[in-house]
């Protein structure tokens, strides 16, 4: 058996102190109210897209075609404006996190939110007051370039305040908000799909409330240490960490920030970095989650929940009613992942949750296959209760595996050289991945039909081997030590990292000095 790559933990090494101090949980709740935005902008456009008030305004002949009896079951909803208004927003957010990649690492993480912020407000704005399908896109963009900046600081900002040994709980209040934003969205959708025929433009325009959340927390939060040791303010820097850690001994901590921050200078062009050799299993996993993040089909449930049980046959109550339901389960689900993952770590959760989601979703693609044709559904109510199951059975494993975990591990993997960079990869592989899916999905159910959750539990299979193999164990141990105690250690990595060394010494050698000044992308 290959030495390491089963390992549940990397070796013990000297432990900072660090109480739990209010003032860290207080601005980790703060932060993570960026993830309640992109969560309610994942979660209000499927809603919104079965509400017919809308798609007489800005798509009449989707609304033609849904009411139309010979269109088959799997396609009414087929066409690609409409997806297009759903994916814009992650067009425009894998542009926009390149730009946040400069601003997390130049200006803070937290001046970073505050942009987030700024964006989402505005957007909110020309979504709720739309008057035409253009000035309807331009909103879902500046949406999409606050999920680019939010997504980018937001995950750092936690896994770097945080202790080491409640990191993983911690950042996943990122992703608790999500599953709360996404439960919001459904909740008001459900509502507001009564109201005629403004229903939909109160659905839009609430997506203020976390927008203006996110805007006062970042101007409420302070900066993380190890940003503010990285820019240079070494003073303040070892403030910030003897108040969020709670004591005067956070001398080993600071040293080990400073040691990173000094690295990280020496690094004139973070992009190019992220491609040498020694940050290539790093990379390698952060692009690879975001994949099968999207690959293990959460999307196609999570944006067209309604729309999927409209198709299934339930009725237009029933099906957001349903989509109540999961988004429900994704909440509790997630509380799970926050409570364990810095016990049962990583692995064991991304293990488990893949034989839990490929069951589900291959019994779903049985059942469906069996039970709904093009032109009829004979889904009764008892099948269409179990698939209703099934789904929040393939959901709620989801919440406490690749959905928190995918945007954990890639927080905290990487060296502080090279971690907002990073971070950028990862948001921006998770959008594109994310558009694709939002893009494609109502063609492949068209097309696919319930082959289509076939497909998908085929993705669970592949990721579920990858982590047994390939994906080490980062529970416990500290942010600036996962070079030294994770990847040196793996049977797989270790070579990357090794072999690298003296390139890095090398570097360092040629670029002479430490440079104290600003440094570009
Ligand atoms: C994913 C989103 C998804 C959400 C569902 C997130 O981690 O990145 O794409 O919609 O989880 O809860």
């Amino acid at each position: 058996m290959p030495a390491g790559g089963f390992s549940v933990s990397a070796p013990a090494g000297v432990e900072f102190e660090a109480k739990i101090t209010p003032i860290v949980i207080i601005s980790c709740i703060m932060a993570a109210t960026g993830g309640l935005m992109f969560g309610y902008d994942v979660g209000i456009s499927g809603g919104v897209t079965s509400m017919d008030d809308f798609l007489i305004e800005f798509f009449p002949t989707v609304y033609r075609k849904k009411h139309e009896d010979k269109e088959s079951n799997y396609c009414k909803y087929d066409n690609q404006g409409l997806q297009l208004f759903t994916s814009s927003l992650y067009l425009a957010g894998l542009t926009a996190t390149f730009f946040a990649s400069y601003t997390t690492r130049n200006l803070g993480r937290r001046l970073t939110m505050l942009i987030a912020g700024v964006f989402f407000i505005i957007g909110v704005i020309f979504n709720g007051a739309a008057q035409n399908l253009a000035m309807l896109i331009v909103g879902r963009i500046l949406l999409g370039c606050g999920v680019g900046f939010a997504n980018q600081a937001v995950p750092l900002f936690l896994s770097e305040i945080a202790p080491t040994r409640i990191r993983g709980g911690l950042n996943i209040l990122f992703q608790l908000n999500v599953t709360i934003g996404i439960l919001f969205a459904n909740l008001i959708n459900y509502g507001t799909s009564k109201i005629h025929p403004w229903g939909w433009r109160l659905s839009l325009s609430l997506a203020g409330i976390p927008a203006l959340l996110l805007t006062l927390g970042a101007l409420f939060v302070t900066d993380t240490p190890n940003s503010l040791i990285e820019r240079g303010h070494l003073e303040e820097g070892k403030r910030v960490l003897k108040k969020i850690r709670g004591t005067e001994n956070v001398d080993p901590e600071f040293n080990e920030i400073v040691e990173a921050s000094r690295i990280a200078h020496e690094v004139k062009h973070p992009f190019r970095n992220l491609l040498l050799r020694r940050n290539r299993p790093q990379l390698v996993i952060a692009v690879l989650l975001q994949i099968f993040q999207q690959f293990t089909g959460i999307n196609a449930i999570m944006f067209y929940a309604p729309v999927l049980f409209n198709t299934l046959g339930f009725k237009s109550d029933a099906s957001l009613y349903s989509a109540v339901i999961t988004g429900a389960v994704n909440v509790l689900s997630t509380l799970v992942s926050v409570y364990s993952v810095d016990k049962v770590g990583r692995r064991l959760l991304l293990l488990e949750a893949g034989v839990q989601m490929f069951f589900s979703q291959a019994i779903i693609a049985v059942i469906l296959g069996i039970k709904v044709t093009d032109h009829s559904d004979n889904l009764s109510h008892g099948w269409a209760i179990i698939v209703v199951v099934l789904v929040c059975t393939f959901v709620s494993s989801f919440a406490w595996s690749w959905g928190p975990l995918g945007w954990l591990i890639p927080s905290e993997t990487f060296p502080l050289e090279t971690r907002s960079a990073g971070q950028s990869v990862t948001v921006c592989v998770n959008l594109l991945f994310t558009f694709v899916i939002a893009q494609a999905f109502l063609s492949m159910l068209c097309h696919m039909k319930y082959g289509i959750f076939a497909f998908f539990s085929g993705w669970v299979l592949i990721m579920s081997v990858f982590v047994l193999f390939l994906l080490p164990e980062t529970k416990n141990v500290p942010i600036e030590e996962m070079t030294e105690r994770v990847w040196k250690q793996h049977w797989f990595w270790k070579r990357f990292v090794d072999d690298d060394e003296h390139t890095l010494n090398g570097d360092a050698e040629k670029n002479g000095k430490i440079s104290n000044g600003k440094h570009g992308v």
